[in-house]
């Protein structure tokens, strides 16, 4: 049998609808300047799928830094993998001010946040260690379990009781093996935005010995005092004894990094293969990082206006009555009920006569029969943002009540 022949006989549960879907749903092409209002197949929408949180995008610091930056060493400078011949000053400067803000000791910078977390669950266990996780963790985090090759236990979401049993049985095991333990949760759950309750894991390693992990990938920036994130705002920094978050998201950028004790970070600086085989951040990420950093620790108005939208929108579509689940962070999923041809009727409607672009979560993402719509606020949008979508919302909610959307799916034009 042909190995291609075989896999593309089988596009997977989201390839499968990519004749129906690509370049409309799948793979969309968002233009112009990255704001509340871009441009997507010709016409201007209303845009809430970036995770733009602070608006940092298209700062004009950010921007001009960037581009300073990048004229000056290209996008090549530094050759090499940090370990070999890519490391720079301004490399552990950026270390430097990320431990300082997140309050650990030492940091690793990472290239993606993907890779940096599959890499150091990599590095952090063996075969006699027991990974105990979240069972709606990121992907990042699935597939770093999947690389171990010893006992791992999943506990059922942000339930502490089921969580304790696994620890007991983790426990157990790891008594057998002469191995430890690994906690892992998200800080923000970038799908229901529900915030890891990092208070009540932390309380137990009072009764077992384990380490936590922390992904705080849509917590940093956004939440706590300071905007260190997920940690900060629940008052448990302190004992997350690895924080990793992403510059993908408030920093509006690429790289990523973990942060914690300067020993374990020395380790991981050592043997995380996804950062000693690959070539070092090129150096415009790293100054537009120190730049990033800089406004997100100098400028509390960026996460007060995040803040002002997000309460706004929560509110609003509360008070209309949608049903947005139990976030507490700046993700807001709008939960309704439809099959996927639903979904994809309203979403279309949402685009082609309210122009309104958000991300639609169907089936197998979210149970079937439910259609997730994900609005991610961020500081640059406006109340006239948020009035104009609620109403939007209202109307396309009705239609979908009214079983408007149940119609035959009359297709986009896709690309593929
Ligand atoms: C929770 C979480 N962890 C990790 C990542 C991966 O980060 P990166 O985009 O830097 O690879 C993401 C997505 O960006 C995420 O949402």
């Amino acid at each position: 049998m042909d190995l291609f022949e075989k896999v593309t006989s089988n596009m997977g549960p989201l390839g499968a609808r990519a004749g129906q879907a690509h370049g409309y749903y799948t793979f969309p092409k968002l233009e112009g300047e990255i704001a509340p209002r871009m441009v997507f197949r010709g016409k201007k929408m209303l845009t809430w799928s970036l995770n733009n949180y602070l608006g940092l995008c298209n700062h004009p610091e950010v921007r001009k830094v960037d581009a300073e930056a990048a004229a000056e060493y290209g996008l090549g400078y530094p050759m090499g993998a940090r370990m070999m011949s890519g490391n720079t000053n301004k490399h552990e400067e950026l270390e430097q001010k990320l431990s300082d803000f997140v309050k650990k000791e030492s940091t690793i910078l990472l290239n993606f946040g993907y890779q940096g977390v599959l890499s150091a669950i990599d590095a952090l266990v063996d075969r006699r260690d027991i990974i105990v996780y979240d069972a709606e963790s990121h992907a990042c985090i699935i597939d770093g379990v999947r690389l171990h090759q010893g006992k791992r236990f999943v506990y059922a979401h942000n339930d502490i009781a089921n969580l304790e049993k696994q620890l007991e049985r983790a426990t157990r095991m790891a008594e057998q093996t002469g191995g430890a333990i690994l906690v892992i949760t998200e800080g923000v759950f970038g799908m229901s935005g529900n915030q890891g309750d990092l208070k009540n894991v932390v309380a137990l390693k009072e009764k077992f010995e384990f380490r936590l992990f922390v992904d705080d990938a849509h917590g940093f920036g956004t939440l706590g005092e300071t905007g260190a994130g997920t940690g900060e705002e629940q008052g448990v920094q302190d004992q997350i004894d690895l924080y990793f978050s992403t510059f993908a998201k408030s920093m509006a950028s690429i790289g990523a990094f973990v942060s914690g004790d300067k020993n374990i970070i020395d380790y991981l600086r050592y043997n995380m293969r996804s950062q000693i085989f690959a070539k070092s951040l090129p150096m415009p990420l790293v100054i537009g990082a120190l730049k990033r950093l800089e406004l997100l620790q100098t400028r509390p108005e960026l996460k007060g206006n995040l803040w002002k939208v997000v309460n706004a929108l929560q509110s609003g579509l509360k008070d209309a009555g949608f049903n947005i689940g139990t976030t507490a962070s700046c993700v807001t999923p709008v939960i309704l009920n439809g099959t996927v041809e639903e979904a994809m009727n309203l979403t279309k409607d949402l685009r082609e006569n309210f122009s309104i672009f958000c991300s639609i979560v169907v089936y197998p993402v979210v149970p079937k029969g439910v259609i997730m719509l994900r609005l991610i606020p961020t500081a640059v949008h406006t109340m006239e943002d948020v009035n104009e979508t609620i109403t939007a919302f209202r109307d396309v909610q009705q239609k979908l009540q009214s079983g408007e959307y149940k119609k035959a799916f009359d297709g986009v034009e896709a690309e593929l």
